[in-house]
């Protein structure tokens, strides 16, 4: 069972920064996940929340500030002293990043992104993604599966994962099938062995977020799950 960084090795390092990708290389992890997300003047930017207030020294909606004004924000010292001076990174950045280090990435597209910069955002993910080595695995994931589809519908050799916050619906099947997905992500808390189980019988291998208990990661691998997504995926 594959064991993906998720935001790096967040349980280390603040999470979608340098330092926690960084963390990544002695421990021996090959896999990541992290998020994209734009800023107002169109700099693909990697960070989880809508908002910058969580994991940063200042506060305000991530699309309505400008890379530069990004910049000068910490998202370091929330996490702790250590890494005060950790700045937002770039999607360019990380896949510099993943090519000098032949890693492996799950990019989640955000759900935030509006309707009107949606094609825009799409098609600076696709041309940055095309970056990416072929050496690498990569799989892109989203919520939102209006997105997901159509930028799958831009990009189709790369392989996408539907995210699924709460319990499987019923027809998650066909809601895989319909956009030609490979993958389920979904949440730990709802999932059972029985719905693993029916994912593989169709073709689907199950990468399941976000799993920190090494028992539970140890009965997923036995039902068949492909991935995890853990902040400890050294241990
Ligand atoms: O992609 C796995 C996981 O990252 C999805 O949830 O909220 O951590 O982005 P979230
Ligand atoms: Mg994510």
């Amino acid at each position: 069972m594959i064991k993906i960084a998720h935001r790096g090795i967040s349980a280390q390092a603040p999470e979608n920064t340098r330092a926690a990708f960084n963390k990544m290389l002695p421990l021996g992890v090959s896999w990541l996940e992290t998020d994209i997300d734009i800023s107002s003047d169109n700099q693909l930017i990697l960070i989880h929340d809508n908002q910058v207030d969580r994991t940063s020294d200042s506060e305000g909606e991530v699309n309505h500030k400008s890379f530069s004004e990004l910049q000068k924000i910490d998202f370091g010292g929330w996490f702790g002293t250590d890494f005060v001076g950790e700045h937002i990174v770039t999607l360019d950045w990380l896949i510099d990043f993943i090519n000098a280090n032949q890693l492996n990435v799950n990019f989640e597209l955000k759900t935030a992104v509006t309707e009107d910069n949606q094609q825009y955002y799409l098609k600076r993910v696709v041309s940055a993604l095309n970056r990416v080595n072929s050496g690498s695995d990569m799989i892109v994931s989203s919520f939102n599966l209006e997105l997901l589809e159509k930028y799958h519908q831009l990009m189709p050799q790369v392989a996408i994962g539907v995210l699924i916050e709460g319990p499987l619906p019923d027809n998650i099947v066909a809601l895989a099938q319909k956009i030609d997905a490979k993958y389920i992500h979904p949440d730990v808390t709802y999932l059972t062995q029985n719905q693993v189980s029916y994912l593989v019988a169709n073709q689907l291998a199950v990468n399941v977020w976000t799993v920190d208990d090494d028992l539970m990661a140890i009965e997923l691998e036995k039902w068949g799950v492909n991935a995890i997504f853990t902040d400890f995926p050294e241990t």
